[in-house]
């Protein structure tokens, strides 16, 4: 596997991998949701690359861009051993010149569930991920279902600003009790991982009670008291897959979305309901 921490040689290397080039962006901590992207690239694309990029602009000024896990030679191990091609991982500065000051704004999407809570986070999302669109022109973007909104930010982004690229959007991957993989899991002591996978479960609760006739509103009722008490809900809905508008009734494609506290940590999880 080639490195590369700045874009010429990251270019000069990608100039001689077959097409089609699959790529994964990603924050490094990777776990094996990561790990399933780069599968899923490797098996449908000639060539895989993946960035390591924490990056600061989507994180917002309270939150845990310093402390975010960081574990380079690892990342590095794992993803040689997985057959990538290339791995980005740019310095700052090579994304954020000092005079930094153009950004992509995702309008009112951004603004819904995880904008509303974290409001610079999708406009630091999507002008990271344009700029590696634009650095490294792969055929296929490969995301994580498990930040949803975030793969209709992007597939929008894609499709308004005119990317050839193709978004494949890959299923979440699961601990054995249901909990989502996530790098932020790392941050649960034992009793809030023992909770936390009642945000699944509330979800699971939600969608069979929705399918079951009951409205919106008595379904969310249903799944709060499958939550942890120990869970601090912020939202549980039905949405749009791709506008994220709340829907009252299901129709699909369309998430369950949901976002709870465990002490300190803030969890996100959701189910696709795509037909
Ligand atoms: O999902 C992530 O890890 C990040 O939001 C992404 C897509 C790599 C952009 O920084």
């Amino acid at each position: 596997m080639n490195v590369a921490h700045e874009l010429a040689p990251a270019r000069a290397q990608l100039e001689k991998l077959a097409r089609p080039l699959g790529f994964v962006p990603t924050m490094g901590a990777l776990h094996a949701g990561h790990m399933r992207l780069v599968e899923a690239a490797r098996a449908q694309c000639k060539s895989v690359a993946v960035s390591l990029f924490v990056n600061p602009m989507q994180f917002g000024p309270q939150e845990d861009f310093e402390r975010y896990p960081r574990d380079f030679e690892a990342d590095n191990e794992k993803l040689a051993a997985a057959g990538v091609d290339l791995l980005f991982a740019p310095e700052t500065a090579t994304i954020y010149p000092p005079d930094f000051s153009t950004f992509v704004d995702v309008g009112k999407l951004g603004t819904r569930f995880e904008g509303a809570a974290r409001p610079t986070h999708f406009r630091g999302v999507a002008t990271v991920v344009a700029k590696l669109l634009h650095m490294l022109e792969p055929d296929v973007l490969y995301l994580g279902q498990k930040d949803a909104q975030q793969t209709a930010v992007l597939t929008r982004l894609v499709r308004d600003l005119n990317f050839t690229t193709r978004v494949e959007i890959v299923e979440t991957v699961r601990e054995p009790d249901g909990l989502a993989l996530s790098s932020r899991n790392a941050y649960l002591t034992g009793p809030e991982r023992a909770a936390a996978p009642t945000l699944y479960a509330a979800l699971q609760t939600m969608l069979k009670e929705i399918q079951a006739g009951k409205s919106v509103e008595e379904a969310r009722e249903a799944a709060v008291r499958v939550l942890s008490p120990q869970a601090r809900l912020e939202y549980l809905n039905l949405v749009d897959a791709s506008s994220f508008s709340r829907l009252q009734t299901l129709r699909p494609p369309a998430f369950l979305v949901g976002a709870a506290r465990f002490g300190r940590t803030r969890l996100l999880d959701n189910l696709w309901i795509r037909t």
